[in-house]
């Protein structure tokens, strides 16, 4: 935190991203406020707390829509405001084209090894251009410099950062880039290539999660683009522009938001447990995430089933508490993934159910993140079985959230997290007998060892917060800030 205030000092950043982090609904004629279920929200608004500046986002709440002003700009956190959120409001068709058309059927199914096909639409891509182009603009009116630091979230952006560029040469683009980059030959496939990779190249800096992805990055534009690329000082230099490709593994807020304020573990687990209608010595696994095809739901509920077959023991003592918040919903294949969720849920309770007795507590809706603190400090296992993940916020919030320095974390092998947190119980989530063995493990395994791995993993956690993530990047761009400055007086 100290080392942003030091990076920034002077500075007013502009964070650009589709998702918004507060959400205004009218629910029974009241506004009411909520916190998303999205990574990139998670780290990046203490990252904004901690600096001063404007966030501009897409609208996408019910209440402000339907008010006179629309509060186009309004100041969060809204208990006690720190920066400026900046909505820009989309039509239905203009949504449809550019977030759950182009970014969400076509780059979402391709930046991920899911196996889900991605769809590319002539009428998204240009919805998707026209949208890139509105927050340019947008972010052109914020600047009070012309050489502005601007932040880009993700892939709804990938065009921005050279749109800004050809306005404000002088601006600092740094992109983040928050979901897995595929090799050349998968990302191929999209017939706007050329366009995205020239878009992202007018970034300054352009991170990823892993030098894994930065490397097939890399290799994406020397097959595609005519650029030079310095692999050992890892830039690319591409119509008059230098882009440092840097991976900035992302992380969460630490000390832990919750940490003077909510119950301790043992209050946590009772007043879950109690909410569940189980007895306080029941044995809990919990899931948490947006209801994802690549999230490995269904892949986690079948190691659930393969362990309660291996070990009978376990029927009546332990059950899975998933909570799938409901995400792109309008989306065919997220429907269609819901129901089979629901489906899967439905048949291994039949299988396994006495009495009140559920082996899997489907809680498919929003939970804010408060609550979802309490259910971390009250599971004695948490379960993150991606097929693939950029990094997974997921597994660092439960780690943080342990200070009692109990419960195991089952982790994916193809998150961004398993390169970090060595001491989870590492899996490959399509080996469904291997997943169901580390839940075994994990429900088995003595205090002495669940706190050995615990404290490793917090103290990871601690070290690499979210802050220093912003930090190195902060760092990194005013390194090239000043290297320009200094070589255009020399120039
Ligand atoms: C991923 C993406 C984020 C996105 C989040 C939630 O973490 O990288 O950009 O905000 O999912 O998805 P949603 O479509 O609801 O914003």
């Amino acid at each position: 935190r100290r080392l942003l205030h030091k990076e920034l000092t002077g500075e007013r950043i502009i964070v650009v991203s589709n998702r918004e982090p507060y959400i205004h609904t009218k629910e029974h004629g009241r506004v009411e406020i909520h916190r998303p279920a999205s990574g990139l929200v998670t780290a990046v608004e203490p990252v904004m707390r901690a600096c001063s500046g404007t966030w501009i986002a897409h609208g996408s709440g019910s209440a402000d829509r339907e008010t006179v002003d629309r509060h186009d700009r309004v100041p969060v956190p809204p208990s006690h405001p720190d920066y400026t959120l900046r909505r820009i409001w989309l039509t239905k068709e203009e949504e449809t084209g550019y977030y759950y058309g182009f970014a969400n059927e076509g780059l979402w199914p391709l930046c991920h090894i899911a196996h889900v096909r991605p769809i590319f639409r002539l009428s998204d891509w240009q919805q998707y251009k026209a949208i890139n182009k509105r927050f340019a603009d947008a972010i052109v009116k914020e600047a009070d410099s012309d050489d502005p630091v601007v932040l880009v979230q993700d892939y709804h952006f990938a065009l921005l950062p050279r749109m800004i560029r050809s306005v404000l040469p002088k601006a600092t683009v740094i992109t983040f880039w928050h979901i897995p980059w595929p090799n050349p030959e998968s990302f191929g496939i999209c017939p706007w290539r050329e366009e995205l990779l020239q878009g992202m190249l007018g970034s300054t800096i352009l991170g990823f999660h892993t030098p894994f992805h930065c490397k097939n990055f890399l290799e994406t534009v020397d097959r595609y683009l005519e650029t030079r690329i310095e692999h050992e000082s890892s830039t690319i230099s591409h119509g008059g522009n230098l882009t440092l490709v840097e991976s900035y593994p992302i992380s969460i807020q630490w000390p832990y938001p919750w940490q003077d304020t909510i119950p301790t573990v043992d209050e946590c687990r009772n007043e879950i447990l109690t909410s569940l209608g189980l007895s306080p010595t029941h044995l809990i696994g919990l899931g948490v995430d947006r209801q994802d095809y690549t999230k490995g739901i269904l892949e986690r509920f079948l190691a659930v089933e393969r362990m309660l077959e291996l070990h009978p023991e376990m029927v009546g003592r332990f059950s899975f508490v998933q909570i799938a918040a409901p995400t792109r919903s309008a989306l065919d294949d997220y429907q269609a993934f819901e129901a089979q969720v629901r489906n899967l849920a439905t048949r291994i309770n039949q299988r396994f159910s006495t009495g009140s007795y559920q082996p899997i507590i489907l809680k498919a809706e929003h939970h804010e993140p408060e609550l979802v603190n309490r259910y971390y400090r009250a599971a004695d296992v948490c379960m993150v079985t991606s097929l693939h993940d950029g990094m997974n916020l997921v597994a660092k919030e439960y780690v943080a959230a342990r200070d009692d320095e109990k419960g195991v974390l089952v982790l994916s092998q193809f998150t961004g997290a398993a390169h970090e947190l060595h001491e989870a119980l590492l899996v490959n989530p399509y080996y469904i007998e291997q997943t169901a063995d580390a839940l075994f493990q994990a429900l088995s395994m003595p205090a002495f060892e669940q706190q050995e791995r615990m404290r490793s993993m917090r103290a990871l956690v601690r070290d690499f917060n979210v802050y220093r993530w912003a930090g190195r990047m902060l760092l990194d761009a005013a390194r090239i800030r000043q290297r320009e400055k200094l070589a255009l007086r020399i120039g």
